[in-house]
This record gives C-alpha cells, structure tokens and sequence, in this order.
C-alpha cells in the first residue's frame, strides 16, 4: 500500500499496546481513525489523543458478531471501504492445556480468532467492492497472531491453538486475495515478548465467561509471562512501525523477533523428520527442571 494520506484505518484492540501505537502512526500519516476496543475508558483516553483529527471511536467486544457487524455498517456510512484493517485485539490466557474450562475456550477463542474472523468477514468484501469500484483503489489487512501462532510452548496451550488458527486464516487469506485482486493485500504479526497490557488481559474478561480459581500452572503461566512480557527489549512502538513497514512493502509475515523463528524451524524439522516435539527448554534447562519440578504432582 502506498497512499495512506485520508484514508480510513479500523483498528481494534486500539486502546492499548500495538493498537494503541498503529494509531498514532496512522495518525501521523494523515489516516482517518476507527479505533475499537472493549475497554471503554482506555478507547476514551485514546480517542481523546486524536481531538481535531477524523476518528470513530466505538466500544466493541470483537467476539460478538453483531456488534462486528454494526461496526461495519457504522464504518460504511461514516467513510466507506477502509484502507487498512488491523485485525488486533487480543487476550492471554494459559495453563495446562486440559485444565481451560469452556468458558476459558469460549472467551479466548471468541476475542484471538473470532474477532479477527469478523474484522475479514466483514471488511474484505467492503473492500473487494471498493476495488472492483476505483481501481487506484489500494488496501491492506492485518492481522495479529504471535510467535505462539507458530510454535507451541508449553503451559499456553488455549493461547497457541488461538494464534496458530489466526495464522492459517491469514495464509489462507493471503492466498484467497491473490486469486480475486491485486488491490488487496494482507499480513500476519507474529510478535515475540513486547510490553504492553497483553499479561493483564483478565482486566477484560466479561463476566459472563468468569474465571474459575486459578490452578497452580495457571499461576505460573501467569509469573511467567508477566516476566517474560515486562521484559521485552523492543516496544510496541518498534512493532507498529514494523506494521507499517510491511503494509508499505506488502510484506506478509512480520516478525518482532526474527531469531525466535529458529525454534520455528525446529519445529518444521521435528514434522519433517516425524520426529518427537523437541524439549523447548533444550538450550535453558534449568527453566525446563524449575517448571517440572513446580507441576510435579498437578
Ligand atoms: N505483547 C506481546 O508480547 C504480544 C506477543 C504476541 C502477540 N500479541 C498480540 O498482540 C495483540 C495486541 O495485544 P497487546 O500486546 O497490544 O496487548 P494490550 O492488552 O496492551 O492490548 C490489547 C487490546 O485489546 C483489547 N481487547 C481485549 N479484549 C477485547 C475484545 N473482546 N474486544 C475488543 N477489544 C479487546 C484490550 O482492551 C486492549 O486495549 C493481541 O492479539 C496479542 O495476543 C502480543
């Protein structure tokens, strides 16, 4: 995409974190601004970041269709087709992977993958119609997976399945849109840690999927990321720009942290080679005995 300048941007999950920042980026390059997220007081303040400037700012759960749906028709009457849909808001959740209760599915999978199921479903024809309409007509999604989309560590089960089927849907996506337009484009982002609300996610967790009380690798999954996230060398600033950097270059995949990838290719040589999941703590060992020895007896 080269012409961002009065264009329209949808971005969920903008109150916060990498949302938050492709905001302000499109701000920058003269966008108009759809900025969702369930969160109403952090969808306020950064609306009000954006006083003077073209925003829809509007409070959306992305797991309920029907306010997907409104949000679209909102989006139609106010600017048209948009331009750019960053497909974004995401929560975290972990544990062992059979200890999630339904609830724990439902409310993952409903915000990781059917938020950005909706946000395809229901921005792509709008701008496959817009397409077919002008053909200077030039638009871009993106849609936010994980390195978990990739790879499988343990403890995250709920976490991976959700973000490697956002992947699957943006390859297929990818693959889709190159059979029907060259005016359309999309990506994947696969952050690594980056520090941002991503470990407090439960503050968003509507009542009606409440957690149960936390198991013992539950709390270490939670001591664990909350480690691993505040960590991040990088800041979702970085990331944005990289979001916007692939847009630019009509770049699918778009990696925080590209030395994470070698684990992804241990993981396509374990398929290969049919070859057992390789121990993720094989260069950190002690992690690996540490989280054993804290699960031993779960
Ligand atoms: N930060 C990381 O380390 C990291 C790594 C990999 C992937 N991600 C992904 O990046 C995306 C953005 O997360 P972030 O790291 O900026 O975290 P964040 O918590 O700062 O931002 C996520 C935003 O999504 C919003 N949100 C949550 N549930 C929602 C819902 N049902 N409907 C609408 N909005 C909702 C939150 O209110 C929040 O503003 C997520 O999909 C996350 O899974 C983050």
């Amino acid at each position: 995409m080269k012409n961002y300048q009065g264009k329209t941007a949808v971005i969920t999950g903008a109150g916060s974190g990498f949302g938050l920042e492709v905001a302000r980026l499109a701000a920058l390059r003269g966008m108009n601004l759809v900025l969702c997220d369930v969160q109403s007081d952090a969808l306020e303040k950064a609306a009000a970041e954006f006083d003077g400037h073209p925003v829809m700012a509007r409070r959306v759960d992305v797991a309920k269709a029907a306010e997907m749906e409104a949000l679209a028709a909102a989006v139609q009457q106010r600017f048209g087709a948009p331009h750019f849909v960053f497909n974004n808001a995401g929560v975290a959740a972990g544990g062992l992977v059979w200890e999630n209760t339904a609830a724990d599915w439902d409310w993952v999978l409903g915000v990781n993958l059917m938020g950005v199921v909706h946000g395809v479903r229901l921005f792509t024809p709008m701008m496959l119609a817009a397409a077919t309409a002008d053909p200077a007509y030039e638009g871009h999604i993106i849609n936010t997976a994980s390195m978990a989309g990739l790879l499988n560590a343990p403890n995250m089960g709920i976490y991976n399945v959700s973000k490697h089927a956002v992947v699957a849907l943006s390859e297929t996506l990818f693959q889709d849109l190159s059979l029907v337009t060259e005016q359309i484009r999309c990506s994947v982002l696969c952050p690594f840690f980056v520090p941002t609300g991503i470990a407090q996610s439960h503050r968003n967790r509507p009542a009606e999927a409440a957690s149960s009380k936390p198991t013992q690798a539950q709390l270490i999954s939670q001591a664990m990321s909350d480690k691993a996230v505040s960590s991040g060398k990088l800041s979702a600033a970085d990331v944005a720009a990289m979001v916007f950097a692939a847009a630019d270059a009509e770049q699918f995949y778009v990696f925080s942290h590209p030395k994470s990838l070698a684990g992804v290719q241990t993981r396509m040589e374990d398929v290969m080679l049919l070859r057992n999941p390789t121990d993720p703590f094989k260069d950190k060992p002690e992690l690996g005995a540490k989280l054993r020895a804290a699960l031993k007896g779960v």
